[in-house]
């Protein structure tokens, strides 16, 4: 631990939003390496939580059930008890998961909002904001898009345009629309409350300035953020969805509560104070959440991916500031991007490992460990499933398993599946046993220091150099030459097994396990809530854990090698699913009669000029001859067509649509195009004369 000292932890990890499953790169960037700190501490026998649970409000989890024509509520009923369930059997020793629909919630929340309204930490606002009349709702954050006044983008969100990068407001937007209706939105009046980062940033920057035991690659975002400045944020939303905005404070304020949620960024941090009352409240000491909270001697730590870094760093610390009776946090080691297969991982497109998935296949061990071998600490990392096999078979099987089973073999053929007493031990022995001892502080020390990769690449440095003494001291010779000799190197060997067993249990706990059975040894405190809090633990692990004579289990393997076939068929699932799946025929629309039909004036017409439309992506202008007269036509393919493709075609042209102007000029009639499911445009070809009927 760095240089001060502290009576107990307080460990989070970043609440996964209820709207999909847990993937690996939601492992790689917070859980897992979580997980790894978690049992590890609570081995060296310290006084630790490890809080976690569903992030189940904010836009993103209702523009999902609206997708899925489901409610927000049935959503996360839908997906919070399979992401508990998942995270269980893939091993994480949460204290307590919690959600953030629970009654304690709402109230911690409002608690908390309400003490920093009356002490006038908050400014309110009242401004005009886009509404949509159709939905009926405020059009808050990614609920509107519309074209980037930086960059023309069409697409841009309204808090960001993902082209150009540039950070927006909804008003900047240009020709905005619902992104719930596609409908134009109105301007209405809406009052909402801000957190005043502006006032804040020097307290925070005094805070950040004090944290130089940090990772360099969240320092840098953080100080990056202060450098342009803090701008003060709106923490309400008008949206049905969230912790309502507490009346009493509405009122005294002049406001109308009714249809105001606290913004889920706001809510959800404190969804780990409310997680933590609850976990209190099941141990039966209500109170006992405060001394996590609220007692100095509490080093709090979240466990994030770096998409959240603003939020633990600067927003969630200036609250807590505010409020004035909570710990800051003492540390957030984020992690960067796990890829997969060298892409992005992508759950819209399906380029994800689901952890569900994988469960159905492989033991959580494995996963375990070939993650924490490729954590994205410092810079965003690849998983790949032949790294994965690679992984498993030339490192968990072939070195770790091998030494386990090896040593295992021999004491029941030699040793009567007993531990032999060291006798008389040779310098190859004592020099082995005393680099044992120094594992548990080597291993510890990366793991304080949040390096998880070099704290797993250690451990089994420890099997490594178990291997390396087996064979250099060639019991299968000694056996015949010198009995004693081939005893003591089983001696050794169960030795290092046992503490392997201790040692290994952060990153594989259910190998582990597996290792002390085959042991038999017992009195091992555990590195989950639920097991004995006493007994020895990872200091001892650098001694002898087994006394001589302790009668040995069955030997069982440990790790089956996967073959070429399974990763290859992991390997064509991920493409399956990748692959977009074959896109619907549109229906086809209403009857209607031959009259309604001939109402249209379709014509074939030749075109004689086309160009693009200066400023315009969209698009180009057309010159077409219909016989009897030349019209300007404006058609909307420039992103599918170059003009070459219509000049001198002869097309099909609805030549009695009403006039209409786009970017200034005016367009006289349409030109008719197939489009295929995927969308591209091809232009009807006709033949005939310029003027020509079509009917
Ligand atoms: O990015 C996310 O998945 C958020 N749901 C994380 C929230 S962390 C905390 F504030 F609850
Ligand atoms: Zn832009």
């Amino acid at each position: 631990m760095p240089d001060r000292s502290f009576e107990r932890i307080l460990v989070t990890a970043a609440l996964p939003y209820a709207n999909g499953p847990i993937h690996i790169g939601h492992l790689a960037g917070a859980y897992l390496p979580a997980d790894l700190y978690c049992r590890y501490q609570r081995l060296k026998g310290r006084d630790l939580v490890f809080i976690c649970g569903s992030d189940e409000y904010g836009v993103a989890i209702m523009v999902r059930a609206r997708a899925e024509g489901i409610t927000p509520q049935e959503l996360v009923d839908r997906y919070h008890p399979m992401i508990e369930e998942a995270f269980a059997r893939f091993g994480m020793s949460f204290d307590h998961y919690g959600r953030t629909t629970s009654p304690v919630h709402t109230e911690t929340s409002q608690d908390f909002f309400r003490r920093l309204a009356q002490q006038g930490t908050f400014i309110l606002k009242t401004e005009q904001q886009l509404f949509d009349p159709e939905a009926g709702l405020f059009l808050a954050d990614r609920f509107v898009r519309g074209t980037c006044p930086v960059c023309g983008y069409e697409e841009a969100y309204g808090d960001q345009c993902e082209k150009c990068g540039t950070s927006l407001s909804p008003l900047e937007l240009r020709n905005p629309r619902s992104a719930l209706t596609d409908a134009t939105p109105e301007l209405r009046e809406t009052t909402h409350w801000y957190i005043p980062l502006g006032r804040l940033q020097p307290a925070l920057e005094r805070w950040i300035d004090t944290k130089k035991d940090w990772k360099p690659n969240v320092l840098g975002q953080v100080r990056s953020w202060l450098q342009d400045g803090l701008k003060d944020r709106a923490i309400t939303r008008d949206v049905p969805w969230g912790v309502p905005v507490p009346e009493d404070v509405a009122r005294q304020a002049g406001v109308d509560a009714a249809g105001k949620v606290i913004y889920v960024w706001f809510d959800a941090p404190i969804g780990y104070i409310s997680a933590t009352r609850e976990w209190a409240a099941r141990q039966g000491d209500p109170d006992r959440w405060r001394t996590y909270w609220q007692d100095a001697g509490t080093r709090l730590i979240h466990f994030i991916g770096k998409d959240n870094i603003v939020f633990h760093c600067l927003m969630f610390p200036a609250m807590l500031m505010e409020h004035g009776e909570y710990v800051l946090p003492d540390n957030v080691p984020a992690n960067e991007f796990l890829n997969l297969e060298g892409q992005k991982l992508s759950t819209s497109r399906g380029w994800a490992v689901w952890l569900h998935e994988y469960l159905e296949t492989f033991p959580p061990d494995l996963l375990r460990y070939s993650l924490a071998t490729t954590l994205p600490e410092t810079r965003d990392a690849d998983f790949s499933w032949s790294d994965f096999q690679t992984r498993v078979n030339s490192e968990l099987a072939d070195i770790l398993g091998n030494f386990v089973n090896r040593t295992m073999t021999f004491a029941h053929r030699f040793a009567g599946g007993k531990v032999p007493p060291l006798v008389e031990p040779g310098e190859v022995d004592r020099a082995v046993l005393a680099e044992l001892a120094a594992f548990p502080e080597r291993i510890g020390a990366a793991y304080e220091g949040f390096r998880m990769r070099e704290a797993v690449f250690e451990t089994m440095n420890l099997a490594r150099l178990g291997n390396k003494y087996f064979n250099d001291t060639e019991p299968w010779h000694t056996r015949k030459t010198d009995p004693q000799a081939c005893a003591n190197t089983i001696h050794v060997s169960l030795q290092l097994c046992a503490a392997l067993s201790v040692l290994m249990e952060p990153v594989l706990p259910f190998t582990a396990a597996k290792v002390r059975r085959m042991l038999h040894l017992e009195g091992i405190r555990a590195s989950t809530p639920e097991g004995p809090g006493t007994g020895r633990g990872w200091d001892d692990a650098g001694h002898p854990l087994l006394e001589a004579g302790h009668p040995l289990g069955k030997p069982e393997i440990l790790f089956k090698k996967i073959a070429d076939d399974v990763i290859e068929a992991q390997v064509r699932k991920l493409e399956a699913a990748a692959a977009a799946p074959e896109p619907a025929y549109e229906p086809v629309k209403e009857t209607v009669t031959y009259d309604d039909f001939a109402r249209l004036d379709l014509r074939v017409g030749e075109v004689k000029r086309a160009e693009p439309v200066p400023k315009s992506k969209k698009l180009l202008r057309l010159e077409v001859d219909l016989g009897f007269e030349t019209r300007q036509i404006l058609a909307g393919v420039a992103e599918q067509m170059a003009p070459e493709a219509l000049l001198g075609r002869r097309v099909v042209v609805v030549a009695n649509l009403a006039p209409r102007k786009m970017m200034g000029l005016e367009s006289r009639g349409m030109l008719l195009m197939a489009e295929d499911r995927d969308g591209t445009l091809t232009p009807l070809i006709a033949a005939g004369e310029p003027g020509a009927v079509v009917r």
